[in-house]
């Protein structure tokens, strides 16, 4: 049977204007939703906007707008937000249509006819920044914890819901099912908020005090708060209660929030469908926050403040890379330009876009863009297949666990391996020396990048698709699947490899004197922009070394100590230790200064240098680009 995924964002309150927070959940979902997709699931993908309230009226009235002007106007620029984050939901809710306010008031029916709503006076502290009582225990210092102000007394006859009659039920299924609220942080927090006796809920407003929300069916002299109107959301969507896809989805349903609304949605939520005689959803999938550090952003530009923005300026992908790649699900995050900047740089422009860059410019130049069969595989072929086809099973797991940056971590690690692959195979001797060869690495090279291509996809569309069409698979029609692709070899090239533009294009900052060649020694020296004459120049004996050994220096995190071969034997000291593991360094050619005054450093002799490049990514040792003679001269 076809597997089925429901996946949901909160509805959010028009009050405000569409922000990072709000796209990082919605983005959340949407890639939650491609990997399912990728897996073979039928998938139902809700987002939409809550609509009712007091802050709702009260934001209408400071923009001068009704609030039916006014939630038709803020709830479009949600609207419209998705499509330009490639969003693929399949719908989007809002409180205000008459459907979702008919489920509300067949939800509150059920609700009373099993005697679960009572009529009574209550004198508390409201908040009217949260809606919502407070009890003196949940007050920091007296003060409301979110909006730091003191609450009003209120005294008010309303409806309540009788959630104390479910709290030993909400207990025992959150320890039953252990991942029903995720990750166990906000599952323990839920657990010890249920400690105490559950207070009941007030679930109505006098309409003497707001007319904006869904009238009671049973006292049309009051509304329904808003949490019970906005919760039920994620089954009115479905077509709750005949549906076809409240049947098929609801059973799997998945929601997504932030730490800020665990309660209602650990506690009210599970209690308001157990009284209405609906299953509890499966998984409540909890994220921490972005903190936004004032002044932290733009650096570069100066007039960004709205992190939304640079969505334009950098590209859609790699702001979704970003966000994904950078928090932690779960944990708070900080966000900043200078970060999202260097990933980009990085991971995107460094590794993935030159991988398919170059794999792409060797597939023309030596093929003419047309792979032939491969022929036997070597221990290291084998070794990259292998590697590959665990990344892609450690993905599945770590995906449905939403450890979203250890799936691109995983994935990073197979680009960093396919990279080194080719440094070792080095396909450009293989040119010159064995063809069958070459079209044998090769082939393994595109395997990868295959591979490559789909797991990037629920993060970064447009760029995978944009691979795929380079690499000559066919991308349309939907996305390949991973039991597919991990089905080495089996996916046809359909098309010639094609050049394009780079994916990821660097981004210049003003911080960086990008690519300049540096001595990358222990005594790092920044080149100066002094001419010097040519017998300057040649006073400088540059050779090509091969690394016969590298080990690291015990005590020290920035140097390696390399045995290197430039005719002779040299000892070498760099400090590329924080950029290279020693056995990556092992095998591979370097340029090394020879003629260097020998240097002691953490007890060893050095006697030479290496050089290296250094950018935003990191440093990167200069190596010739096809197997080179030992001791030959670099002119
Ligand atoms: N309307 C309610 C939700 C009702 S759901 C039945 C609401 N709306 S909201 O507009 O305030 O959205 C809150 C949600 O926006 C958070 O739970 C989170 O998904 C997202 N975020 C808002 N700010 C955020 C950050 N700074 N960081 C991460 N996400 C946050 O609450």
């Amino acid at each position: 049977m076809t597997e089925k995924f429901y996946v949901t964002t909160p509805i959010y309150y028009v009050n405000a204007e569409p922000h990072i927070g709000h796209a990082y959940t919605t983005i959340v979902a949407d890639v939650l939703n491609r990997f399912y997709e990728l897996c073979g699931a039928e998938t139902y993908f809700l987002t939409g906007t809550d609509e009712h309230g007091d802050k709702i009226v009260a934001a209408a009235e400071k923009a001068g707008e009704t609030p039916r002007q006014y939630v038709d106007r803020i709830s479009r620029l949600f609207r419209d937000l998705w499509p330009k984050l490639r969003i693929s939901n399949n719908d989007f809710i809002r409180t205000t249509h008459p459907h979702h306010q008919q489920v509300v008031q067949l939800i509150l029916n059920k609700v009373k006819a099993n005697g679960d709503i009572y009529f009574s006076e209550y004198e508390g502290l409201y908040c009217f920044g949260c809606e919502r009582f407070y009890t003196e225990r949940e007050l920091v210092d007296g003060k409301c914890p979110d909006h730091q102000t003191e609450p009003t007394s209120i005294k008010e006859a309303n409806y309540f819901f009788r959630m104390s009659r479910y709290q030993e039920w909400l207990i025992h299924h959150i320890r039953e099912h252990p991942d029903f609220i995720r990750p166990e942080r906000y599952r323990n927090e839920v657990l010890s908020f249920l400690r105490d006796p559950l207070e009941d809920l007030c679930i109505s407003r006098p309409k003497s005090r707001l007319t904006w929300g869904i009238p009671l069916p049973f006292d049309d002299n009051f509304v329904t708060y808003v949490w019970f109107d906005a919760l039920i959301n994620y089954v009115s969507a479905l077509g709750y209660p005949e549906g076809e896809l409240f049947g098929n989805f609801w059973p799997v349903a998945q929601h997504i929030i932030a730490k800020d609304i665990l309660k209602p949605h650990g506690i009210y939520w599970p209690c308001m469908l157990k009284s209405a005689g609906i299953d509890p959803y499966q998984h409540l999938n909890v994220h921490g926050y972005w903190q936004i550090k004032e002044g932290k952003m733009s650096k570069s530009l100066g007039n960004v403040v709205n992190p939304l923005d640079l969505v334009d300026i950098y590209a859609l992908d790699a702001f979704r890379y970003f966000l994904l790649r950078d928090m932690v699900f779960g944990l708070d995050s900080e966000f900043s330009e200078e970060a999202l900047v260097n990933r980009i740089n990085a991971d995107l422009a460094n590794d993935l876009g030159n991988l398919v860059s170059r794999s792409v410019t060797m597939a023309l130049k030596y093929f003419k863009g047309k792979l032939p069969e491969p022929g036997p595989a070597t221990e290291q072929d084998d070794r990259l297949k292998g590697r590959a086809i665990t990344a892609v099973d450690t993905y599945k797991t770590v995906m449905r666990e939403l450890g979203f940056h250890k799936a691109l971590r995983e994935t990073w690690e197979v680009i960093g391996d396919v990279n080194r692959y080719i440094d070792t195979m080095a396909p450009w001797v293989l040119a010159k020396s064995d063809r069958d060869r070459l079209g044998t690495v090769m082939f393994h090279i595109f395997e990868v990048l295959k591979i490559v291509s789909v797991l990037i996809w629920p993060f970064m569309p447009e760029s995978a698709e944009k691979i795929r069409d380079q690499i000559g698979l066919e991308s349309k029609g939907g996305p390949i699947g991973l039991e597919q692709v991990r089905n080495w070899g089996s996916l046809p090239t359909v098309r010639p490899v094609s050049n394009a533009p780079a994916l990821f294009p660097r981004i210049e900052t003003k911080t960086h004197a990008r690519g300049a060649v540096k001595m990358e020694s222990p005594e790092t020296t920044e080149s100066q922009p002094e001419i010097i004459d040519f017998e300057t120049f040649q006073r400088m004996d540059l050779r090509v070394g091969t690394v016969r050994k590298a080990e690291s220096i015990p005590k020290s995190s920035k140097l390696v100590k390399l045995t290197v071969d430039i005719g002779e034997e040299r000892t070498v000291v760099a400090g590329i230790a924080k950029h290279y593991a020693p056995e990556e360094l092992e095998g591979k050619q370097v340029i090394i200064v020879a003629n260097l005054k020998p240097v002691k450093l953490m007890g060893v002799e050095s006697r030479g240098m290496v050089l290296a490049a250094e950018d935003d990514s990191g440093v990167h040792v200069l190596m010739p680009d096809a197997a080179t003679l030992p001791g030959s001269k670099v002119r």
